[in-house]
């Protein structure tokens, strides 16, 4: 069952299962909206979406967000039960393992470029024409330099920022062609409940099968910005409220330069195991596509009016305990 009826806004989301979704369909639901929501579960899990799975706003269908013709006969069955025109795209889906996409480059040619390529080609075919997208920090690359979004050219180190960048791309060109308006949100490295991936995520999964022992990649001095998914969520809907522009491009994230990876692994360390020993393999980058510092503005944002009210240590102190207790 695709259709969700009823006179309320309607919300198409890809990657429903996943992590971001969980929080952001919890809020478009509680705003009133209706929410259709699609994800092929290759990340994602049953239990992200278990609880509005009985609202009456609510529909989800299993699908491969690169499957052209399935999303463009899904949208079409979407609206078909609720005909609003004016919906939002929001486009999740995505690879969110950004090793495996080292490893193996069709990932994230199939799920972080091409459901960006199907997702557009969707909303054309449909008459769709509002395009919220999730892209990331890792599109800048290594640069050293403080990362404005209007800085380039850009020149991404992983294929996962490289497809986001290239997804970018295709919506600048939708939007000369047939998008009214799109928000592309540079996110940061979030954490907070429902998480499917991620160091802290990480972090926990080993401690609860070694108690004793932590292996941490890298040297433990990447430095990263982190934001609670609650409060990303809260920014790209007021992006979307208050950035009017047919193509906006956003930066979200904390205040701070962020804290090291060291800070994440001692939290938890501290947490869920305190006798713990924790050992770094070393090297100033945790994997092949590892930023090891980056220096993100977030102007912009504020410009517009909005900042966030939890640094990058007090979204990871808050995370800590939602992730281990919701570990396996
Ligand atoms: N969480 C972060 O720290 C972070 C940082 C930067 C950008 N992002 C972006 O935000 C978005 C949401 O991330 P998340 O953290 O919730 O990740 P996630 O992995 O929890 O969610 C992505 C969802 O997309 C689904 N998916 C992947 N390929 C698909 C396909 N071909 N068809 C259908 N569904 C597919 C997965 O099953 C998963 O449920 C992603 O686009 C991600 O790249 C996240």
């Amino acid at each position: 069952m695709t259709g969700v009826r009823g006179a309320a806004r309607l919300h198409l989301v890809t990657g429903a299962a996943g992590f971001v979704a969980n929080c952001l369909i919890g809020r478009l639901l509680a705003a009133g909206d209706a929410v259709v929501g699609f994800d092929n579960l290759s990340r994602g899990t049953l239990a992200n979406i278990a609880t509005f799975a009985n609202a009456p706003a609510f529909a989800f269908q299993k699908l491969d967000v690169s499957d052209r013709a399935a999303l463009a006969d899904a949208f079409a069955a979407a609206l078909a039960g609720h005909p609003d025109y004016s919906a939002t795209v929001w486009h999740l889906a995505a690879n969110s393992d950004i090793q495996a996409g080292v490893e193996n480059p069709d990932i994230d040619l199939r799920d972080t470029f091409m459901t960006t390529f199907s997702t557009l080609d969707a909303m054309r075919r449909n008459g769709l024409r509002v395009l919220a997208f999730a892209s990331t920090s890792a599109v800048y690359g290594p640069l050293t330099a403080k990362l404005r979004e209007d800085i380039g050219p850009l020149f991404p180190i992983s294929n996962y920022g490289a497809m986001k960048l290239a997804s970018e791309a295709a919506i600048s060109a939708a939007v000369e062609a047939h998008l009214e308006r799109a928000w592309i949100f540079r996110f940061p490295n979030v954490v907070g409940s429902a998480a499917t991936h991620g160091a802290l995520y990480d972090f926990a999964g080993k401690l609860r099968r070694t108690p004793d022992k932590l292996e941490v990649l890298g040297d433990g001095n990447q430095q990263k910005a982190y934001l609670l998914v609650e409060e990303l969520v809260d920014a790209m809907l007021f992006i979307c409220a208050h950035a009017a522009d047919r193509l906006n491009c956003f930066n979200i994230g904390p205040l701070d330069a962020g804290v090291t990876v060291r800070f994440l692994a001692e939290e938890m360390v501290r947490h869920a195991a305190p006798s713990a020993q924790i050992r770094y393999t070393g090297g100033d980058r945790g994997w092949v596509g590892d930023v090891p510092r980056f220096s993100y503005s977030v102007k912009k944002l504020r410009r517009l009016g909005w900042s966030p009210k939890t640094g990058s240590a007090g979204a990871v102190r808050a995370a800590v305990p939602v992730v281990w207790q919701e570990s396996k």
